[in-house]
């Protein structure tokens, strides 16, 4: 299981200064609609610039039709990012068009499906997706598997039965992750180290527990020592 650590702050120096006390850690780190918004591709060169050696997982969750999702995934791997997210429900026309366009680069990112957000409860899934939110994140992860995708973004309660109904190589990136029991925040289907584990998880997504500590090198420490 890896750790990516969400650069969600609200100044680039901010992000900068924790990447850079995060220092020698066998970290991925995440941009995501913040911090690729205010400070863009230059972002991304400048944390490759610093060359910490960590992997880079942009996190735009991509939804809209075929071709823009296909021209926009191409741009992301002209990035060099290592992984990128999609939503599952643009389709599967419109995520096999992503795999095909990336296919034809030389060094493709991994891809995961967003499933559903981990800031639904079951209720809220279901008055926007009229479905069961069980059920229709395992067809939503059926749908990435069999466009070739990497992998699906769920929460820890899904990621067994996301692999059952797909393949174990099926890689899970679980966000919703409070590691020592901190506030719960916006997320709703949460869960902390060792249930990630336990289900499996390939990949857990943390921010807040990590940025707002006081010492926030100390808590990937204490993450990276219960990952283990
Ligand atoms: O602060 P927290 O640990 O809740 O942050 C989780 C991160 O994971 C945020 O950057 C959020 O955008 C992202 N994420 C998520 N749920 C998803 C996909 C991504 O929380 N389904």
């Amino acid at each position: 299981m890896q750790l990516c650590v969400a650069l969600d702050l609200e100044e680039k120096s901010q992000n900068i200064d924790l990447l850079k006390s995060l220092k020698g850690f066998p970290i991925w780190v995440k941009v995501g609609l913040r911090s690729y918004i205010r400070d863009g591709r230059d972002f991304i060169e400048e944390i490759k610039k610093i060359d910490l050696g960590f992997k880079i997982f942009l996190d735009l969750k991509l939804y809209d039709i075929p071709n823009t999702m296909a021209d926009a995934a191409l741009e992301c791997a002209k990035l060099n990012i290592d992984m990128m997210t999609l939503h599952a429900s643009s389709g599967k026309n419109a995520m096999m068009a992503v795999m095909e366009r990336l296919g034809a680069t030389s060094k493709p990112p991994l891809v995961f499906a967003v499933s559903a957000l981990t800031s639904f409860d079951s209720q809220e899934f279901q008055s926007i997706y009229n479905a069961p939110l069980n059920d229709h994140i395992q067809t939503l992860a059926k749908m990435a598997f069999e466009c070739n995708l990497d992998g699906a973004v769920c929460s820890v309660h899904e990621s067994k039965y996301i692999k059952k109904a797909t393949d174990p190589s099926f890689l899970t990136l679980t966000p919703g992750i409070r590691p020592f029991s901190e506030n719960n925040d916006d997320q709703k289907r949460v869960a902390d180290i060792d249930g990630a584990k336990e289900a499996l998880s390939d990949f857990i997504v943390i921010g807040r527990p990590i940025y707002k500590a006081t010492n926030p090198k100390e808590v990937v420490e204490r993450i990276l020592e219960k990952i283990k």
